[in-house]
């Protein structure tokens, strides 16, 4: 029996992720969202890209979610994109109502899923998927690292005409201003960047990383990005439907790792059929744990203002 993907929010994020779910043969995708015909169109533009591109999977668009029932993996996208001038939080009292729909509704009718929360600000959403689904802390969890990493490695990569796949670097903690990609840890098939690229350098990277969604919304000015987020979310979701245990930055409920607990933190995960198997803790160093305690910090306060 093939896998069930349903993918909610039939926006720039949601279709793009049901198309690179579809192009990988991940399944049966459903496109869900409250507008009437939008997700039924992108659907079956989608469905009729199977011949040429090769999958076999069925791809349907609906408004109900009756059509979601037994799904194994729920990607949730829909809420309000950032326009110029608007922080992550700005959307926040807007998308929590709306992911606390989506969430319920997903857990009613997929108790068993693993839900995956794309949504801005996704340290809050994924919380507030959280609380009302009820669910297990394995079996929730939020794109972030795997977009924020991307950005970093594409940077990295440019900076050193080196293949991006051979860049292994990863941003922990918050989708936001306070992220923090790593440099300690950031190498090209092993070889260390700090020997590779001078300070300054890797600075104004970390600091492009960091800004790398405002960048984008810049340009766009009247919305975000949507191809990698898209390809972030389904890359964990076909992490969780194949088991393989990939190794991957989420944002994962955390009770004590780290030295932290009681919230959604980019740190990295093991995926697997379980969802969230593991968290992979080590040792930070002073000035990388200081920075984690910020994202914190500023991740607790995204979450009282959730209200739950
Ligand atoms: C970004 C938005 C999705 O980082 O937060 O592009």
């Amino acid at each position: 029996m093939r896998n069930k993907i349903t993918i909610i929010g039939a926006g720039n994020v949601g279709a793009t992720a049901a198309h690179w779910a579809a192009s990988r043969g991940l399944g049966d995708v459903l496109l869900l969202d409250v507008v009437e015909g939008v997700p039924q169109g992108k659907a079956l533009d989608l469905l009729q890209a199977g011949p040429v591109d090769g999958f076999s999977g069925r791809v349907t668009g609906s408004n109900d979610f009756a059509d979601s029932a037994g799904s194994d993996v729920v990607i949730i996208t829909a809420g309000l994109a950032r326009k110029p001038g608007m922080s992550r939080d700005d959307l926040l009292a807007k998308n929590v109502a709306i992911v606390k729909s989506c969430a319920e509704q997903a857990a009613k009718s997929s108790p068993e899923c693993v839900l995956i929360v794309v949504t801005n600000p996704i340290d809050a959403m994924v919380y507030t998927a959280f609380k009302v689904s009820g669910f297990p802390k394995n079996r929730v969890v939020g794109m972030a690292g795997v977009l924020d990493s991307a950005r970093y490695r594409t940077f990295l990569a440019e900076a050193l005409g080196v293949a991006p796949r051979d860049v292994n670097a990863m941003v922990m903690g918050i989708h936001g201003d306070n992220m923090i990609p790593l440099i300690r840890l950031a190498n090209v098939s092993g070889v260390p960047v700090t020997d590779l690229l001078s300070e300054e350098d890797l600075n104004a990277i970390v600091s492009r990383t960091q800004h790398g969604g405002a960048e984008i919304v810049n340009h766009l000015k009247t919305g975000s990005a949507f191809y990698t987020p898209g390809l972030a979310a389904v890359e964990m979701a076909q992490a969780i439907l194949t088991d393989s245990k990939r190794v991957l930055p989420c944002a994962a409920y955390v009770e004590g790792e780290f030295g932290f607990s009681g919230c959604f933190l980019g740190v990295p995960v093991v995926l697997g059929a379980g969802g969230i198997e593991k968290i992979l803790e080590f040792k930070l160093t002073d000035e990388e744990k200081a920075a984690l305690a910020e994202s914190e910090a500023a991740v607790h306060k995204q979450m009282e203002a959730t209200g739950l």
